[in-house]
């Protein structure tokens, strides 16, 4: 399906990398420059096992005193329905684990979906709002989920999307089942930022890494624009930036 052919696409920087390690230090050099600039930052941070590494540079860049993140405010991209924050497979407990208990993030700016609101599309709501009053992202960090998807905007999103509550595909629901520390499944429904948030912010940078990338990254960066892989949607910003390894590039006719 395609959405707005009118619209005149961008051309997006390719960065590609000999291995995911190089990718991912490359990325977080970029956001280091990038809070080192503009200590007061406002980052939109992603969950997945393709940005750990690019944390763990964090990491050890704020104990080496290259860099501290206490001016600047965080906003997660998504949260899986029914968990709170304090289950070890929620998104927000990801985040404490990977980033924010070893580094310097002041919690006053950590803006994380709550997993466990009772009224969902009011925690959506809410998170809107916050995202709204913090002025906009200057900074988002994105991965790719294997059918195109960013954040948890799933094939058939809207580009004029905005944070909302989702079901959660088969694809996805496979995909991230691997990755569960407790649960037996994955929740079927999440809240995410939609398309629209995402393409708001000021600057995207995009992590992926791995053979079971490439077929996603290509229908990204190569279009037709649609909706059946939301990745293409990217194609719409004037500012992104495509970290990528070379397995994830290999269907790539121009590797950058
Ligand atoms: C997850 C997240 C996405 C993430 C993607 C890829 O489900 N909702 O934000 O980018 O899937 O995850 P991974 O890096 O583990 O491949």
């Amino acid at each position: 399906m395609m959405t707005d052919p009118s619209f005149e696409h961008c051309q997006p920087t390719i960065h590609v990398f000999p291995t995911a390690t190089d990718a991912a230090d490359a990325v977080a050099l970029h956001i280091l420059e990038k809070v080192k600039d503009h200590p007061k930052a406002v980052l939109g941070l992603a969950t997945g096992q393709t940005p750990r590494r690019v944390y763990a540079r964090l990491i050890e860049a704020v104990h080496n005193g290259a860099v501290s993140f206490d001016q600047a405010t965080t906003f997660n991209l998504d949260e899986y329905c029914g968990l709170p924050a304090t289950h070890p497979d929620s998104f927000a407990a990801f985040m404490r684990r990977e980033l924010f208990d070893q580094s310097d993030f002041a919690d006053s700016r950590v803006n994380l979906i709550d997993g466990s609101a009772t009224d969902n599309q009011a925690e959506a709501r809410r998170y809107a709002q916050c995202l709204q009053t913090s002025g906009g992202i200057d900074l988002q960090l994105l991965g790719l989920g294997t059918n195109g998807h960013i954040g948890f905007n799933e094939p058939g999103s809207d580009a004029g999307s905005r944070v909302r509550v989702v079901d959660l595909t088969e694809d996805t629901l496979e995909a991230n089942r691997p990755t569960l520390l407790q649960l037996d499944a994955v929740p079927g429904k999440a809240i995410t930022m939609g398309i629209a948030d995402i393409l708001d912010a000021r600057k995207i940078i995009m992590l992926a890494t791995g053979e079971a990338k490439a077929e996603a990254v290509c229908r990204s960066l190569e279009g037709p624009e649609s909706a059946d892989c939301p990745g293409s949607y990217l194609l719409r910003h004037r500012n992104v930036h495509w970290y990528l390894d070379a397995d994830a590039a290999s269907l790539l006719a121009d590797r950058g």
